[in-house]
């Protein structure tokens, strides 16, 4: 008998199959039986009449619990009211394993709980709709570089030096020294843009971030375009037309998943280029006059960055912060050399913060004297300053986390649902 997967029934419509699964629902009415199937492509309802299969199937039935392997054959049959519009005249069912007490019911169950049991939870329809909408996500972003000229260039995960401060390091043992893993892939996407023009590297990045919030984890993963001859308002530029066609592309193609988390689309549709851009004075100004406490100089906190997405449809640019308060290797702005040539591009429904990025420092003597000002070790940094050193050139990038992404175009509360295994703070198992 042929195999399918629900996904495919249609194709197989009058025809018997064998559909391999696992129960998500059963119900019975005396001399029938209906068993509610998933396969991880999707459910199918398989209507079991004992009349029509052999006595230890239709006691498999019986046997059969929340969550137990099977195997369902029967005929394909079209039924508008089913999910998926077919439905399986079940001729024989063979039960794998029993599942006992599975302890994800349809019942409503407290967050720890259900992270405790991450690892079954993943079975549920919501939870399989974000994973699709995640890889979606980053099938887009690889599909969006790779058709405009970029290189994946992969960045190496331990490193010798911080990239984004020292607070946020994991120290590991590395032979006789001392290595961090990877806050970013930057340093090394820079290294690669003056070997190839245009790069970007894809890989989980590592912060030690010691706060529990809606938004941070502490493994994370992050797509980082850099590119040579770019400055801040190509980096602009690339990022409007980027975050576009990622938005774009989910709205395409996975509308059955937005639909299962009720995720309202309209605000998504109106994700199109030009993103509004606003200087970091005007976003404190912003702040100021709807009352906020804000404290001009300091960096935007998750609030100032909820209210100022909030004033926007679209996600905005806030440019030119003050140097005082980036990373090391931004370019100071010529014009106002206490401003820093970055931006931050924050995503509208008070998501905040998904994107950060810039120009690079490309002077040698300015970077030399900014590492040190950071306290950075100098030689952690010979290979970096070589850059600068065998034809600089202007250059810009900017670093996507996925995961805040996810949140976003999911319609999550928390980031700790958009990666199949969280890591945070108190959560390293499962
Ligand atoms: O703003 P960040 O720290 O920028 C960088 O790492 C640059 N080196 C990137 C670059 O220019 N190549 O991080 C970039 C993005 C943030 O906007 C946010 O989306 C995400 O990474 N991010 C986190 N996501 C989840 N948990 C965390 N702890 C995150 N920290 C940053
Ligand atoms: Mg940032």
């Amino acid at each position: 008998m042929n195999k399918t997967y629900i996904s495919d029934a249609g194709r197989f419509e009058g025809q018997d199959v064998t559909v391999n699964g696992w129960l998500y629902n059963k119900r019975s009415s005396g001399k029938l039986w209906f068993l509610l199937v998933r396969d991880g492509t999707g459910l199918i309802q398989a209507v079991v009449s004992k009349a029509d299969v052999p006595e230890e199937s239709f006691a498999a039935c019986e046997r059969a619990t929340q969550e137990s392997s099977l195997s369902v054959s029967g005929r394909i049959a079209p039924d508008k009211r089913a999910p998926g519009g077919y439905e399986l005249q079940v001729k024989s069912v063979v039960l794998h394993q029993t599942a006992l007490d599975y302890p994800i019911t349809p019942k409503e169950h407290g967050t720890p709980f259900l992270m405790d049991n991450r690892h079954l939870w993943l079975r549920s329809s919501r939870q399989t709709a974000i994973l699709r909408i995640r890889h979606e996500i980053i099938r887009a972003i690889r599909d969006f570089f790779d058709s405009n000229g970029f290189t994946l260039v992969d960045a190496p995960v331990f490193t010798p030096a911080a990239c984004e401060g020292t607070t946020t390091l994991f120290e590991t043992q590395y032979f006789d020294e001392k290595a961090f893993l990877t806050q970013s892939g930057q340093l090394y996407m820079e290294a690669a843009a003056m070997a190839l023009g245009k790069v970007y590297c894809f890989g989980p990045t590592f912060r030690a971030e010691k706060s529990k919030t809606r938004r941070h984890l502490t493994e994370f993963w992050m797509v980082e375009p850099e590119v040579a001859y770019a400055d801040l308002d190509d980096d602009m530029a690339l990022a409007e037309n980027f975050l576009s066609a990622v938005v774009g592309r989910v709205l395409e193609t996975r509308k059955e998943e937005l639909k299962t988390l009720e995720r309202d689309t309209a605000p998504l549709e109106k994700i199109t280029p030009p993103f509004p851009r606003i200087s970091y004075d005007e976003a404190a100004k912003m702040l100021k006059e709807k009352g906020v406490a804000f404290e001009y100089g300091t960096d935007l906190g998750g609030t100032d960055e909820t209210v100022i997405s909030e004033a926007f449809e679209k996600p905005v640019m806030v440019h030119r912060y003050p140097a005082e308060v980036k990373a090391f290797y931004m370019k100071n702005d010529p014009s106002d050399p206490s401003k820093a040539l970055c931006v931050d591009v924050l995503a509208p429904e008070g998501i905040g913060e998904v994107i950060g990025g810039g120009q690079r420092e490309d002077d040698l003597e300015t970077l030399l004297a900014k590492i040190k000002k950071h306290g950075l070790p100098e030689q952690a940094f010979d290979w970096y300053l070589d850059l600068r050193k065998y034809g600089s050139v202007p250059h810009s990038g900017f670093g996507l986390g996925i995961e805040r992404t996810v949140g976003w175009i999911c319609g999550l509360p928390h980031v700790r649902e958009t990666i199949p295994f969280p890591r945070m703070l108190n959560r390293l198992k499962p």
